[in-house]
């Protein structure tokens, strides 16, 4: 089975899943928890460590590592530079609340921000999360503009504050099932997506640039252009299914932007800090001139949490916003941060995403054709995903086998991103994974898509229903 030449260690998993630690495990704290741990047919071990790019089990199985800690976790385990860097912070501030107290950590990091930050991206603002990140920066965009509404687009994920749960989309239906709410000042349009269009049948390659028609369509039915504050876009799809338009797409919604006075907010993430094969993703393609820009997961480099908002100076300048938090910016996030930006522009990172990338379409889009459920196969750096449809004529979502394809992927040791009622199974390795390694788990994750085509799964009548089963 494990056919990769390498040097590097390749995972094996010995038991069957979970193994006998990780069930007595989660029979205990089942009951300590809150529901909504209690399903380990996703994840089904318990993990005793990291070591590298592999996470081993309280059974002793080791698996590749395709979570990075939702990409939190960017160089590996514990890349020595951003735990030195780290420590020593520490030991100079222990903690410290740097939106009070200005310290040298933070202020360092803020330097290479603002170096680095592209177009009239100058300033910065802290925060410790993601979900926190775009809730600012929905307030900067109303409190510059003194306009109410935020675009957004189906698919996006933008964390799990009562807010922003409901001006995003991609956990399929919560905003109607009672687990968040409705909210007012959200208005949605379709993620352009050039597979699966809302308004055609059938697979692509579709022109997305079509949500924007729907969007000027909207702008005279339903929304004043003068009522709109800004966008917020996920430059490329992270949860939604790995979706990356195209730059006619920026093209035109930047002009819409110029021409209604929309800020551009980028939901960087996800994206940022290598993850797509440039520093930020909005670099892969020309002439995107983001008002604000948002960072979060690897921008940490696998320390601790940090996230931030970075804005132009008409947005950010005279600001009476005060998006204060106790952890935002805490010194050794800062210095952690840091050394992880240092060690991409030391060179070799971003090299390697890229290769990443082609390595999983070489050795997944040759599936296309020959396996009758597998719609389409993206990858954008170190982000990729395989969709799967009942049949590729009909592109109806076949979540089920997307679910089983996940458990072939465990028995052989490869842990990607899966989640019940999604139809699409992603890789979001380490920037620096060993590209042997990828090879291999890229080769299990044909093998499995192989095997459970052999015998596929039933689906549910219809995605409605196995995004009510998912829900339950
Ligand atoms: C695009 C994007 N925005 C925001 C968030 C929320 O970040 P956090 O989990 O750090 O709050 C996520 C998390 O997955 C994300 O992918």
């Amino acid at each position: 089975m494990q056919t990769a030449s390498s040097s590097h260690r390749l995972p094996q998993v010995a038991t069957t899943l979970p193994g006998p630690q990780s069930r007595a495990l989660f029979a205990r704290h089942d009951a300590q928890l809150t529901g909504a741990n209690g399903d380990h047919e996703v994840y089904p071990l318990v993990e005793a460590g990291k070591q590298d790019h592999l996470i081993v089990d309280v059974d002793g199985n080791t698996f590749a590592d395709h979570l990075s800690a939702w990409g939190a976790s960017p160089f590996g385990a514990t890349p020595p530079a951003v735990k030195s860097a780290m420590e020593a912070a520490w030991d100079r501030h222990g903690m410290q609340i740097s939106g009070w107290l200005p310290n040298q950590a933070a202020l360092a990091l803020v330097d290479k921000l603002v170096a680095i930050a592209p177009g009239r991206l100058r300033r910065v603002e802290y925060s410790v999360s993601g979900t926190l990140a775009v809730e600012g920066a929905v307030k900067f965009m109303r409190e510059a503009t003194r306009r109410p509404l935020v675009i957004t687009f189906g698919g996006q994920y933008h964390g799990e504050s009562t807010y922003m749960t409901a001006g995003a989309s991609s956990d399929l239906s919560n905003v109607s099932s009672g687990r968040t709410q409705y909210a007012a000042g959200v208005v949605m349009v379709p993620y352009p997506n050039r597979f699966r269009s809302p308004f055609r049948r059938g697979p692509g390659p579709f022109d997305e640039c079509e949500v924007l028609d729907y969007l000027d369509y909207l702008l005279v039915q339903q929304v004043h252009p003068g009522q709109v504050a800004g966008v917020l876009v996920e430059p490329v799809l992270g949860e939604g299914g790995i979706h990356a338009p195209s730059q006619r797409f920026w093209t035109r919604l930047g002009a819409l932007c110029r021409r209604w006075g929309w800020l551009l907010c980028l939901d960087e993430v996800q994206t940022c800090m290598g993850r797509c094969g440039a520093m930020f993703a909005m670099q892969r393609w020309q002439d995107i001139d983001p008002d604000l820009l948002l960072l979060g997961k690897a921008f940490a480099a696998g320390g601790q949490p940090i996230a931030a908002i970075l804005g132009t100076d008409a947005v950010m300048a005279a600001t009476e916003l005060h998006l204060g938090s106790t952890y935002g910016f805490a010194p050794a996030a800062c210095a952690g941060a840091l050394a992880g930006i240092g060690l991409i522009e030391a060179g070799g990172v971003l090299e390697n995403v890229r290769a990443l990338e082609r390595i999983f379409l070489e050795v997944l889009s040759p599936l296309k054709g020959e396996v009758e459920q597998l719609g389409d196969v993206r990858a954008v750096g170190a982000m990729a995903a395989v969709e799967f449809v009942r049949s590729t004529s009909c592109i109806t979502p076949a979540p089920a086998f997307q679910f089983a394809v996940h458990q072939e992927c465990l028995r052989r040791g490869v842990l990607g991103i899966s989640q019940r009622g999604k139809w699409h199974l992603r890789l979001q390795p380490a920037l620096n994974m060993p590209q042997a390694l990828f090879r291999f788990s890229c080769e299990m994750l044909a093998d499995a898509i192989r095997a459970v085509a052999k015998a596929p799964p039933a689906e549910h009548p219809t995605v409605q229903d196995a995004v009510a089963m998912a829900a339950r």
